[in-house]
């Protein structure tokens, strides 16, 4: 079906020539790929003052944004998590907003046991030593790392990814915990024989702890100084959600105090900043916002935030709605 009038939009994505050809026929595009270069502030916002829609890999779309988009009728993220919309106000402006939940689970939900065995059995610790010529023999007491097997994980945040690492984590021997602001049905909790525990218990239980809960006003710094100290000093933390649900400040400090174990990180409160005593530690294991990044997943995303923009401007229905407009 093709869409009347070409409704101009700005896509700040990469995406493949076969997609963007397609996008043409109905759209008026202004295309600028990210795989090098990422535009915000004034740069995004000459690229969007005139735009009917948005297809964007995690723009900071703010108040100011909005307001200086006087045609603006639908961002469409690509991506799952959207703090990076103001959300609310979209919707008072009639604004709708659509992300890519689902398609991207696998993808994190692997990365998750990635890191987690990256910390635990300390991989990039090992390829350190190979690539800077300390491999000299095989020594016996060479980088013992931790089990898994009989451990605790504790999920915060166990929705469809929280849940689909619990899947990955059952075969490994760790029982799984989880911190959720509702209780799962007992059917899903059976499922993964998992359960629930309040964030303080949580923390005071398990060895290893993955944070998978969206950013919201509830969960900045939803873990502090004050939540380290009730963690095992055995434990180690998996963040792969967003940066500012740990006070960066507050990790280093236990990281120091050795009041965790190490901790496996690939999202940061100041994003793409770190502070660098982080790439310092050895029990840190650092990675660059990488969780969808899967040739399947981000091929998918893109195309379902496509899918999304289409539907919109074809019969005002999007496949993957945020909020509801009138
Ligand atoms: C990635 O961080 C996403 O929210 O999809």
């Amino acid at each position: 079906m093709e869409i009347k009038n070409k409704p101009k939009i700005f896509i700040h994505s990469w995406l493949p020539d076969a997609l963007l050809s397609r996008l043409e026929k109905n759209f008026d595009i202004d295309h600028h790929d990210t795989s090098e270069v990422i535009l915000s502030g004034k740069k995004l916002l000459d690229k969007v003052t005139d735009v009917e829609g948005i297809l964007a890999l995690s723009p900071i779309i703010d108040k100011a944004l909005i307001q200086s988009c006087s045609n603006l009728k639908i961002v469409s993220n690509v991506g799952v998590g959207f703090d990076n919309i103001d959300v609310n106000f979209c919707t008072q402006m009639g604004i709708q907003v659509t992300n890519t939940p689902g398609i991207l689970n696998d993808a994190v939900a692997d990365m998750s046991m990635a890191l987690l065995l990256a910390i635990a059995r300390r991989v990039p610790e090992g390829d350190r030593i190979v690539r800077s010529g300390g491999f000299k023999a095989n020594f016996y007491r060479l980088l013992w790392g931790a089990d898994l097997k009989g451990e605790n994980l504790g999920i915060i945040g166990m929705g469809s990814i929280g849940q689909d690492v619990a899947k990955r984590a059952l075969p490994f021997g760790l029982n799984i915990k989880y911190h959720n602001r509702n209780r799962l049905s007992k059917d899903i909790e059976s499922n993964f024989n998992a359960e629930w525990m309040s964030l303080i218990d949580l923390l005071k239980s398990c060895r290893y702890i993955v944070i998978l809960c969206p950013l919201t006003k509830e969960t900045k710094h939803l873990i502090t100084i004050k939540e380290f100290k009730n963690m095992k000093k055995n434990s180690f933390l998996i963040n792969i959600a967003r940066g500012p649900i740990v006070k960066e400040s507050d990790l280093i400090m236990a990281l120091e105090n050795k009041l965790i174990s190490g901790c496996a990180l690939d999202v940061y409160e100041f994003e793409p900043n770190y502070d660098i005593k982080l790439a310092k530690m050895d029990n840190v294991v650092l990675s660059p916002h990488a969780g969808s990044a899967s040739v399947k997943s981000r091929t998918g995303m893109v195309e379902l935030a496509a899918k999304n923009i289409e539907k919109f401007f074809i019969d005002k229905k999007t496949l993957n709605p945020v909020n509801t407009i009138i």
